[in-house]
Formats: structure tokens, C-alpha cells, sequence
């Protein structure tokens, strides 16, 4: 066993435990015996997919993450200056939190101690990621909540009573269907008073061979990440699922502005699940769609934000024009 976070800087919250085997079964029945078949994004981050989307992040082909620290870095005194002071630092889907530091950093140059509440499904990710945070900042504190998006806003409120900057980067919002986007980000605005502020990183449309290789790497890490769900369904759900005869698929349509992600089956074939009590027959070239992530034009960006209640307070884009970091403020 490792040693758990400090005890005295760190409480954590589990809503719905991530490794909720019931629900997982459920919805792989429900997607797997779907026409066209698909798997929820969601069962991604087990442990291994944590650490795989890790990976991903390194890739020089994953721009994304490159792209939104290099904003961050640069806007990091005038992002927090424009916020109230003594604020909670909120964030969604924190992951391992790394570039979360550069936010940590500026905030405590303007206060004295931080709260910190990251919201994560990978109780595992949240765990190594405040054990590293409280080694290396003493005065923070983090309270961490365990679940899904929508539970962990829900908690928000008991938890915290001044001023919050909420943190959404890494263009997860790219990763819901647009109307998902807005209906979940007016449950953020909700959470908000005047003097709250959401900075959410968005990921913008462009030509389709920087977005390819950005989801379909050479090295492979994409696919592997891909291709975990189908591990993962093997380790918990008793799956039989052959991975050498499942390829991974990055495609970009133009016209949606998505890469929509699949995982191919290389022939015909038959797949035992055993706890599901069901075999899934898979026609050649039959794909299993696993996720969409969408781009944001800049008009698409200032219509989200008046569609839920939100304005543009300041909008950052790192010297490619790749991608952008947007400040935002209830209107
Ligand atoms: N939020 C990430 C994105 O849309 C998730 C992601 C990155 C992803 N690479 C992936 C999901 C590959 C599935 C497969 O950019």
C-alpha cells in the first residue's frame, strides 16, 4: 500500500465510486448491443487509462496540452489578478493536475494559504495528484471529490463559501455533444456568483492532418489508451476480447467540427462477456464508437458562452493559434 495524502490538508469525497462494477456492466450491455455499437467515454480512466491519457499528453502530436500550458505560463499573473482574492481553486476533471501548478504558483504569490477542490472520476489520479501537490505546496489544502461532473457540482455549494475561479481545461468540453456542453455548462453558471470565474480551455477547428495526428499517433498511445476500454472489459467484466484483432480510428469531419474515435474490428468474430452473460458478434470493419471531441470555432466559442449565461471576459490563444484559454465571467 502507499501512503495515503497528509490526513490534516486533505479530505476526500467519493460520490459514485468510479469502479462501480454494475453500472459498468450495465452500460457496456446497453452500448455493445446498440446499432451502431458504443462504449461511454467515461470508463476511459480506470487506473491504466489515467495514466495512458498521461501519456497521450506528453505526445508531440497531442498539441493540446502543449498549447494550453504555454497560455497558462504567460497569462498566469493576469488570470488571477483579475479575480477576488482569497479564492477556492475548483477543478474539473483534474487529472494528474500538473498544469494546475502553474495556477497554485500564481495564486499564492497574491494569498497567503489555498483551498484547492479537484473533481475527478479516477479516485486513483486524485490521490497521487494531491499527495504531490501537498508535499510541495504547505499551504494548500485540497478537499477532493471523487464522481462524475455533475455530483461533484452538486457538492460545491456545502463546501465552499467565497469566491471560486473554476478550472475546466484540456478542452473536456470538447468531449460532450454540443447542446450536452451548454446544458452542462449552465449547471456551472449556476454554481456561480458575480464575483466567481470560469476558465475553461477550448480546443479550436483546424485542418484535418494537425487533428488526425493528434488523436492517431504513430507511436500508438492513442490506440492503446483506445484500446484499454476493451482490457478493461476483460479484467472486470470477464470479456474474451482478442486486442490484436481490434484496430484504433481517429476521423475528423469538417463539417461537425468532431474527431470521432472507434475501435475496428480487424474481422468477424464473436466475444464472449462472461459476467454479462452475452457473446457480441462483430461483422469485418464493425466499429465501436468510443468518443467525440469537438472543435470550437471563435464564433462557436462567444455563442456557447451567451447561450448559458456567461461572458468573455478575456480570451488567450498560444502563438499557433491552435488553441484557446477563455476567461469567463457570469453576464
Ligand atoms: N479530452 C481529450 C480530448 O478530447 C480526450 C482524448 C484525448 C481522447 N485523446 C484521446 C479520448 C484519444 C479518446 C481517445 O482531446
Amino acid at each position: 500500500m502507499r501512503r495515503s495524502p497528509s490526513p490534516e490538508r486533505f479530505h476526500l469525497i467519493v460520490t459514485a465510486p468510479s469502479d462501480d462494477l454494475a453500472r459498468f456492466a450495465r452500460d457496456v450491455k446497453t452500448g455493445l448491443t446498440a446499432s451502431p455499437k458504443f462504449l461511454p467515454c467515461r470508463y476511459f480512466y480506470d487506473r491504466e487509462g489515467s495514466r495512458l491519457f498521461e501519456e497521450i499528453c506528453r505526445l508531440p502530436e497531442y498539441y493540446l496540452t502543449r498549447a494550453e500550458r504555454e497560455i497558462l505560463s504567460e497569462h498566469a499573473e493576469e488570470i488571477v489578478a483579475r479575480g477576488s482574492h482569497d479564492v477556492t481553486l475548483v477543478e474539473l476533471g483534474s487529472g494528474s493536475a500538473t498544469k494546475t501548478r502553474i495556477l497554485i504558483d500564481a495564486l499564492l504569490r497574491h494569498q497567503k494559504s489555498l483551498r484547492y477542490v479537484p473533481v475527478d472520476i479516477s479516485r486513483a489520479a486524485l490521490e497521487e495528484s494531491a499527495r504531490a501537490l501537498l508535499d510541495h505546496y504547505r499551504t494548500l489544502s485540497i478537499t477532493a471529490i471523487a464522481g462524475e461532473y455533475h455530483d461533484g457540482l452538486d457538492r460545491l455549494r456545502a463546501i465552499i463559501d467565497g469566491p471560486k475561479l473554476i478550472l475546466w481545461l484540456g478542452s473536456s468540453v470538447g468531449n460532450f455533444e454540443r447542446g450536452e456542453a451548454a446544458e452542462f455548462l449552465r449547471r456551472v453558471r449556476a454554481t456561480m456568483t458575480v464575483s466567481d470565474r470560469l476558465l475553461i480551455g477550448i480546443d479550436l477547428r483546424k485542418d484535418r492532418a494537425t487533428l488526425e495526428k493528434a488523436y492517431d499517433d504513430p507511436s500508438g498511445v492513442t490506440a492503446r489508451f483506445n484500446l484499454n476500454l476493451l482490457a478493461r472489459i476483460n479484467r472486470q467484466l470477464g470479456g474474451h476480447f482478442d486486442l490484436e484483432a481490434f484496430r484504433h480510428r481517429a476521423l475528423y469531419d469538417e463539417e461537425i467540427g468532431r474527431i470521432e474515435m472507434y475501435l475496428v474490428s480487424e474481422r468477424a468474430q464473436r466475444v464472449a462477456i462472461d459476467r454479462l452473460n452475452v457473446t457480441i458478434a462483430f461483422a469485418p470493419e464493425e466499429a465501436i464508437h468510443t468518443e467525440n471531441s469537438y472543435k470550437y470555432s471563435l464564433a462557436e466559442i462567444d455563442a456557447l458562452a451567451e447561450a448559458v449565461g456567461l461572458r468573455i471576459e478575456r480570451q488567450w490563444f498560444d502563438a499557433g493559434h491552435r488553441f484557446s484559454v477563455n476567461l469567463m465571467a457570469p453576464s
